[in-house]
């Protein structure tokens, strides 16, 4: 297995591939969530491109660029062993000549005036204008996104229909640990006390889902009782959204998103999951 920093050369390789080329675009510090990932790439298709980027442009000023967790090495290891035939890491430089200057793939503004898009103004301008990149560069067939970032799924789907991307989308389930917690690169900055916390967003989400399955529809109850399993947090959102359009889910809807995001204290971590109820 190659790795691989110049965009040349990913070009210079896919240019005579005749298979199906799969995409796993990740930030790194691999964990069995992306090895999910991988691991579909790599059964679904001929040759599978594993790009490990901490996209600049993504993260806010006051968000973690500079302490996200860099475990090339390591990411690298794991992937030759998934069988993925290339990591693509290149620089900051190799991608952006000036992130100043960018033109950027902004989503619609009622795609990202919710949820995470809400709280983290430009992010998603940021990872739509990377994954572009990254599909015009690798020139794949199919690209493989964990459920866990739901927000960010519908967004690409949304962009690969409406800017013609001749690429499959392929959606992967959230990984968890036993005791329930999602699988997040972000879970390396949690220490013993606040990953016991952190299990209150995968608690509150199974409360809800129980409700849901003994009839209740009522959004207030269901929102009010998981804030309730969330006290102590610092809670950004709990929302239901119909899982198909986003939209804030309407009583009649038949399927119904919960997604929350809250920071675990004292390590002030933002962690994100979501189920359907
Ligand atoms: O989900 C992620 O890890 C990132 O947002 C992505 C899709 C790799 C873009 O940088």
């Amino acid at each position: 297995m190659k790795i691989i920093h110049k965009i040349s050369q990913i070009r210079e390789i896919t240019k005579n591939l005749n298979v199906s080329v799969g995409l796993v675009p990740t930030m790194g510090a691999l964990h069995s969530g992306h090895a999910s990932l991988i691991e579909k790439s790599v059964k679904d298709n001929g040759f599978t491109i594993v790009s490990v980027f901490v996209n600049p442009v993504q993260f806010g000023i006051n968000e973690d660029f500079d302490k996200y967790p860099r475990t090339l090495e390591n990411d690298a290891q794991l992937c030759e062993k998934l069988g993925a035939d290339v990591v693509f890491a290149p620089s900051v430089d190799e991608m952006y000549q000036d992130t100043r200057e960018l033109t950027l793939v902004c989503p619609p503004y009622s795609a990202i005036n919710k949820l995470c898009g809400k709280s983290r103004p430009g992010h998603f301008d940021g990872v739509a204008t990377v994954v572009s990149k990254l599909f015009n560069i690798t020139k794949c067939t199919r690209a493989y996104f964990g459920q866990k970032d739901a927000q960010q799924l519908f967004i690409i789907k949304k962009m690969v229909k409406d800017l013609n991307f001749d690429i499959e989308i392929v959606p992967c389930p959230i990984i968890r640990e036993s005791d329930g917690l999602a699988l997040s690169s972000r879970n390396s900055y949690l220490d013993e006390n606040a990953r016991k916390e952190a299990l209150k967003l995968s608690r509150a989400l199974n409360y809800s889902k129980e409700l849901w399955q003994k009839g209740i529809r009522d959004k207030d109850i269901l929102r009010d009782s998981a804030l309730k399993i969330l006290e102590g947090l610092d809670v950004d959102y709990v929302e239901i959204v119909d899982p198909e359009t986003f939209e804030d889910w309407q009583e009649t809807g038949k399927k119904a998103l919960m997604l929350i995001a809250a920071k675990i204290p004292p390590t002030n971590t933002r962690l994100i999951d979501n189920m359907e109820l």
